[in-house]
């Protein structure tokens, strides 16, 4: 395929606007897959987890052929991920686009993450084609939302075209603007190869299927290439075309989008943004790409012990398809051996549990989620702390300041909410920015609500919250806006005296007393009565802040075994060490470890 006839696009939207859905018919018009669209329901959303929450968390690409007044054209579509926690995904997929497709629900309009990846396209350079859908809907007022489009992403009201995923109205009018609007790639075939890998996933037999956009040149099967970033060298065993299946073909061409299978064998090979180059034959790197960054932290550890290697492999694996989550070893006296990572956002680390519990069989607890904190101490010294257990003690002298991460937010919501969305900004720390109306002048005014939020605040239950006070109107998006000055304190809860280091946490001033109480009062219901009394406390520094009682056992159940049989007793005792291999000890009390997984899955 000569690079003219060649169109390299995403699609981009708010959450549940219909991305997968129109994929599904671009595929389906172009017959990269069957009419019978029952069987194909959503072919790019590969994993369970995706289709069980009907959100896109990973971007899939998919290469496919389309004729057009007696020319055929190669349409490589990267399917991008639509929620907040994910912007990251889709800044990437977008570095492979030269054009990029709108697209806007004809009923709820411009949302929080329209605008998002909106800017996100228009700060690289990508052309937009707005495209509005759902039009079948009876609330559909596609009129409306374009004028909502002009006036707020200056987007011309002539080029928006109107489509139903769902019917497949418009649909060939959207392969024509692509065909027509978005350019084709600037690649030149005879030049030295210039491959970005933008994407990887790993295959149990073939090890780590990488994805390329070729800027220059051609690959193929026994090139030996070479990755700027590490120089390591592998043999290509084989490329190919996602059509939507992995398709091998001969060669890849410049302007083209597809996979390498190289003789890669480790996930931490696989470095996105990483330029790779033929053997002998150098070239620059190309600007490379913004790197993740890890806002919600936690602890991950198997409910047994025993099973640390195994979940250790398993979180090796998964990141190898994420490479967004960040890892490192974490050992704790209460949960043993683990792993603490770094994920973009709440619903990331939801979904990464979840695919830990369905694709590999384990079964895990996972701390409560926290924040990276910033420290400053004396002599202009800074430290950042990922884990509550090292925030620095109320009393250590050496602290001139501590500092929590903060972001923008912004909330659309329907006008007669808008009094109760400052109600809950505000009962989270935050404070209003601005408020405006996306459209004035209509019956159904949208507010748009911008404010600086701490993500502490964000990353518990404000979005459930949001969504119960909006009858789920609310949309909602956050944006990094670097680090602030906080009054905030390490809150641990004791055993007897004894802290449990994997409930550590840091409270603001203002909730020590509320979180004290909460959490004092959850470990009453799951800890089980011991032979004596247990105090169970929430402390800053030595100073109690709430206290609760579990009180002793009165008689020792056990003792009338021990007169039996010594058959049963034996048994008894078997089973006893069976149980005990689970129990974790915090000072003399004895805890099993599915205390820990049930307290920390309440919420
Ligand atoms: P994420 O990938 O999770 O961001 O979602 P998405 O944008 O891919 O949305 P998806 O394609 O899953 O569609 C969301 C819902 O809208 C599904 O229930 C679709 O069936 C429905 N939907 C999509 N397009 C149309 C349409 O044109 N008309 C109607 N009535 N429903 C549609």
């Amino acid at each position: 395929f000569p690079c003219d006839k060649i169109r390299n696009f995403g699609i981009i939207a708010h959450i549940d606007h219909g991305k997968s859905t129109l994929a599904d018919r671009l595929l389906e018009l172009t017959g990269t897959i069957s009419k019978n669209s029952s069987e194909n329901k959503q072919v790019l959303d590969k994993l369970k987890v995706e289709r069980e929450r009907g959100i896109t968390v990973k971007a899939q690409t998919a290469s496919m052929l389309m004729d057009h007044s007696d020319t055929t054209y190669l349409l490589n579509l990267i399917d991008t991920p639509g929620h907040v926690d994910f912007a990251w995904e889709v800044l990437r997929s977008l570095t492979a686009c030269q054009g990029a497709l709108l697209l806007v629900d004809a009923s709820q309009g411009v949302q929080a993450q329209t605008l998002s990846v909106y800017h996100a396209a228009k700060e690289r350079g990508v052309k937009i084609i707005p495209v509005v859908n759902k039009i079948d809907l009876p609330a559909a007022d596609p009129e409306r939302i374009i004028a909502q489009m002009s006036a707020t992403l200056d987007i011309d009201p002539s080029e928006v075209i109107r489509i139903s995923a769902k019917t497949g109205i418009g649909i060939s009018n959207v392969l024509q603007a692509i065909i027509d609007r978005v350019p084709p790639p600037t690649a030149q075939r005879d030049q030295k190869l210039k491959g970005l890998l933008f994407d990887s996933s790993y295959d149990r037999y073939r090890g780590v299927i990488s994805l390329f956009s070729l800027q220059d040149g051609q690959i193929k099967k026994g090139d030996k290439i070479i990755s700027c970033h590490t120089k390591k060298r592998y043999d290509v065993m084989e490329v190919g075309v996602m059509n939507p299946e992995e398709t091998p073909v001969g060669t890849l061409y410049a302007g083209q989008v597809g996979y390498v299978a190289c003789n890669m064998k480790q996930s931490s090979e696989a470095h996105i943004g990483d330029t790779f180059y033929r053997m002998g034959e150098p070239v620059e790197p190309m600007g490379g790409f913004k790197q993740s960054k890890a806002m919600v932290y936690a602890g991950v550890f198997p409910v047994d012990s025993n099973d640390f290697p195994k979940l250790e492999e398993s979180i090796e694996r998964l990141t190898l398809t994420d490479r967004s989550v960040s890892v490192q070893r974490e050992s704790s006296a209460a949960l043993g051996q683990g792993c603490r990572l770094g994920f973009l956002g709440t619903l990331h680390m939801d979904v990464f549990r979840q695919r830990l519990e369905d694709e590999y069989d384990a079964n895990v607890i996972i701390t409560s989620p926290s924040v990276p904190y910033e420290i400053l101490y004396r002599g202009n010294k800074i430290k950042h702390v990922s884990n509550p257990v090292d925030f620095p003690d109320p009393h250590d002298h050496t602290v001139i300041e501590v500092r929590e991460p903060m972001v923008k937010a912004t909330i659309i919501v329907p006008d007669e909410y808008l009094g109760d969305m400052m109600d809950l900004v505000s009962s989270h720390r935050g404070s209003d920015i601005e408020h405006k109306y996306l459209d004035t002048g209509s019956t159904a005014a949208r507010a748009i609500l911008t404010s600086m939020l701490p993500l502490s605040e964000v990353v518990t239950d404000f979005f459930d919250k949001l969504k119960q006070r909006s009858s789920g109107f609310a949309s909602f998006d956050y944006e990094d806006a670097g680090y602030m000055q906080s009054d905030l304190y390490k809150m641990m809860l004791q055993l007897n005296g004894k802290p449990i280091d994997a409930l550590a946490m840091v409270v603001h001033k203002s909730n020590v007393q509320k979180i004290g109480r909460i959490w004092t009062k959850k470990l009453k219901e799951v800890i089980p009565r011991q032979l004596f009394e247990v105090a169970i406390q929430a402390t800053i520094g030595s100073k109690v802040q709430s206290r609760e009682t579990i009180s002793a056992i009165r008689k020792d159940v056990t003792a009338g075994l021990y007169g039996g049989h010594y058959e049963r007793k034996l048994k008894h005792l078997e089973r006893q060490k069976e149980s005990k291999k689970k129990m974790k000890k915090v000072g003399n009390i004895q805890l099993p470890q599915e205390a820990f997984y049930d307290i920390l899955r309440t919420k």
